[in-house]
């Protein structure tokens, strides 16, 4: 994998907020991921307990927590299944393509479910029963999925596929809760597409809370930076990663704004390090599009810099802020702003 290759330049600052993202996300404990990692291997008298610990992170122990932090090779469910990357018979007409337009466009989906229960008894008796699901059925389901209207939100889609989830044998009397991605190859103008998941736990079917995100890859901006004399003679590429959660329902067609945005607010700076353009960028992101339509949204950023370090596939450098700190922080910089793409003249290093 490119990303095990990584070199991760973590400013102490900007460092990824995995804590604060699972602390909101855990009402029980307000306890951060890593302490009750720690409290859980330390086996402490009163420690938390690996169950309790699994339910009470039911919804977050998801493929997705790879995207916002979870400790490599950590279990994403306590059993269940998964399946990736599956196309439709019929194309689905969801999403928008890069100019924004209603048109057909591939799109392929994962599921992964968990299971309220482990699958011990299908196991002992290597046959498939109420404790696990058909895979093959699942996808052969998924796969059948009849457009609904001529165009739908990619937030329809995902409703089609997770009622189809609940509707496969045994449905919601096994499937705890469910993650649901959908991948657009094409939906990106100069990254490797976008993605969007949603998680959603089915405890209490009622109020099914689902999490939703979005998720551009790799997107690839040239860009004037570097301290280096040499650096400041040539833009050189940087590759641009984008994850926005906590959308509300109805937003997920922002990406081509999105995308737009990065790159009009990236490719006329002309900063020296990349955690000035990364604390630039979020301030503007949030400025010219969060704020106005994704005012929940938390938003995590990773800046590689391919050409920075020879020897490694990149350096790079990681910023993410929730909610709450992008609306404090844009109230401290309109008393204190930052100026964008300050030409400072320097004698710099050859
Ligand atoms: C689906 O395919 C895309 C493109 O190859 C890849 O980036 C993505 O990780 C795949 N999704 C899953 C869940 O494996």
């Amino acid at each position: 994998m490119r990303a095990g290759c990584l070199v991760y330049v973590f400013l102490r600052l900007l460092i990824l907020d995995v804590s604060a993202h699972v602390a909101r996300a855990s009402p029980h404990t307000g306890l951060s991921f890593e302490a009750l990692t720690r409290s859980n291997l330390g086996g402490s008298p009163g420690a938390y307990n690996i169950e309790r610990y699994r339910q009470d992170f039911a919804d977050i122990y998801f493929p997705a927590m790879a995207l916002t932090g979870r400790p490599y090779g950590e279990p994403w469910c306590k059993d269940g299944i998964s399946v990736r990357n599956l196309s439709f018979a019929i194309s689905p007409q969801a999403g928008c393509d890069v100019w924004g337009r209603q048109k057909e466009q591939p799109c392929l989906v994962s599921v992964s479910l968990s299971f309220r229960s482990s699958y011990t008894s299908a196991a002992r008796k290597d046959t498939l029963d109420e404790s696990t699901m058909h895979y093959g059925i699942l996808a052969k389901r998924l796969r059948a999925i009849k457009p609904s209207n001529d165009w739908q939100s990619i937030d329809q889609l995902a409703d089609a596929v997770s009622q189809t989830i609940l509707d496969t044998p045994p449905g919601s009397g096994l499937v705890k809760a469910c993650q649901i991605e959908v991948h657009l190859p094409k939906a990106s103008m100069l990254g490797d597409g976008v993605t969007f998941i949603r998680s959603t736990s089915f405890d209490n079917v009622a109020s099914a809370a689902a999490r939703r995100m979005l998720h551009l890859q790799n997107v690839r901006i040239p860009t004037l930076i570097g301290v280096n004399a040499h650096e400041r003679t040539r833009k050189q590429p940087l590759i641009v990663s984008l994850w926005i959660d906590g959308l509300q329902y109805g937003t997920s067609e922002t990406y081509p704004e999105l995308e737009t945005e990065l790159v009009d607010i990236i490719e006329p700076t002309a900063f020296e390090t990349l955690e000035s353009l990364a604390v630039h960028t979020v301030d503007q992101l949030y400025e010219r599009i969060l704020k106005r339509k994704l005012s929940d949204a938390s938003i995590r950023l990773r800046f590689e810099k391919p050409q920075a370090i020879i020897f490694a596939d990149a350096p790079a450098i990681e910023i993410y802020r929730t909610a709450e700190e992008l609306a404090s922080e844009a109230q401290d910089q309109r008393e204190t702003p930052i100026t964008a793409g300050l030409q400072i003249i320097k004698p710099y290093a050859t």
